[in-house]
């Protein structure tokens, strides 16, 4: 463990780093320059069965879970189609419609959480066809699937899933696109996202390099004993995920939610010890957010957020800004994400908890 491990004492922070690899090893080959589109090895479906699918649903747990509510936008954008998500454990019992004209997918890193597992079997029971979006090679639910998507990312130890999380938005966005291009997604749309992806390694770099800024950020959450995760559009199951990863290793209480929507409850806990944290890239909707970061300081909230690189009027009115590069607005979410693994790997490590074994929880959940 401890060669493989390197100069890292974590192997979340290991995983974390392994990004600009992970989310490369997502692109490798999948990538059809020509046609501004990509293109899937295992997907086992023509380009004429694509162009009849009318719906999309997801079904999945926990991050994976997140990792699709972000699909579900990049379906809508992209390839003008309706999307689901489900979560695993729900879907399951509740005889959600599916048709011949639905894609059905279930996202899963390790391949074993038994949830996701039984909405696979119960749609296979039903008599429709089944994809899985996976990260481990020949795990149940690849076995199962009757074709799919591997992401590539290496074995995932850390109980928090993070490099996993990424792969997925990658492979999900190329999964849009492919849909998209067989739609109405012009050439040069297709071929702009397609800058942006393979911007991304290069991006993630310099998103990592501001650890110590996080780290600084850390000092400033570990005394609160709850916290409010906020984000808009594409942003919003960032704003999710970042609370779950806070959540699950750090022990502290966190919430996610659309940033709108906080006054509708949410902002009722806000006062000096309860820490906002806003993921708020510059883009459409960024003056209303600006706002609702007023609403915060005026209760004398405390507010970090995630940014543009060189938002001075965002850095600002918080406490502290966590930059990331200007990008693409939907590979924009992804770069987000990551200092926020990075907030809740300081945050816990301050508070000395046990971050690859977080108490209660297993890495693969098997059972139901
Ligand atoms: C467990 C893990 C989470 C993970 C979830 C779904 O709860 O602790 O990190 O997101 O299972 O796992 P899967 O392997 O299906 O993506």
């Amino acid at each position: 463990d401890a060669v493989e491990l390197g100069r890292f004492e974590h192997y979340m922070r290991k995983e974390i780093h392994e990004q600009p690899n992970t989310v490369r090893d997502a692109l490798r080959g999948r990538l059809r320059l020509a046609e501004a589109s990509a293109q899937f090895g295992g997907l086992n479906l023509t380009a004429r069965q694509l162009r009849r699918v009318r719906r999309v649903v997801f079904a999945a747990c926990g991050t994976s879970w997140h990792a699709a509510l972000l699909g579900e936008h990049y379906i809508e954008k992209l390839a003008h189609l309706p999307a689901e998500v489900e979560y695993a454990s729900e879907f399951r019992y509740r005889n959600a419609p599916l048709d011949d004209q639905t894609l059905f997918f279930v996202l899963s890193q390790s391949g074993e959480t038994a949830d996701t597992l039984g909405a696979l079997r119960e749609a296979r029971r039903r008599g429709f066809p089944t994809l899985a979006i996976v990260n481990t090679v020949g795990s149940t639910i690849a076995r199962e699937a009757d074709g799919g998507v591997y992401l590539h990312a290496g074995p995932e130890i850390g109980v928090a899933s993070t490099k996993a999380f990424t792969s997925q938005l990658v492979v999900l966005a190329l999964l849009a696109l492919h849909l998209g291009r067989l739609r109405h997604l012009s050439y040069d749309e297709g071929r702009r996202l397609i800058a942006a992806l393979e911007e991304l390694p290069d991006q993630i770099e310099r998103v990592l390099a501001i650890e110590p800024q996080v780290e600084e950020a850390a000092h400033r959450m570990v005394q609160a004993t709850s916290a409010l995760y906020l984000g808009r559009d594409l942003n919003f199951p960032i704003a999710l995920e970042g609370a779950l990863k806070l959540k699950e290793i750090s022990y502290l209480h966190a919430e996610g939610y659309p940033t709108a929507e906080m006054k509708h409850g949410p902002i009722a806990l806000i006062d000096p010890a309860t820490p906002s944290v806003f993921v708020a890239p510059r883009g459409g909707l960024h003056a209303k957010t600006l706002g609702n970061i007023e609403e915060v300081r005026a209760r004398k909230g405390p507010v970090l957020a995630v940014g543009t690189q060189g938002d001075d009027q965002l850095a600002r009115l918080v406490d502290q800004m966590l930059p990331i590069p200007e990008a693409h607005p939907l590979t924009q979410p992804i770069l987000a994400c990551v200092p926020l693994q990075l907030l809740a790997y300081h945050v816990a490590r301050l508070k000395g908890c046990d971050i690859d074994k977080p108490r209660n929880l297993a890495k693969s959940v098997t059972v139901e």
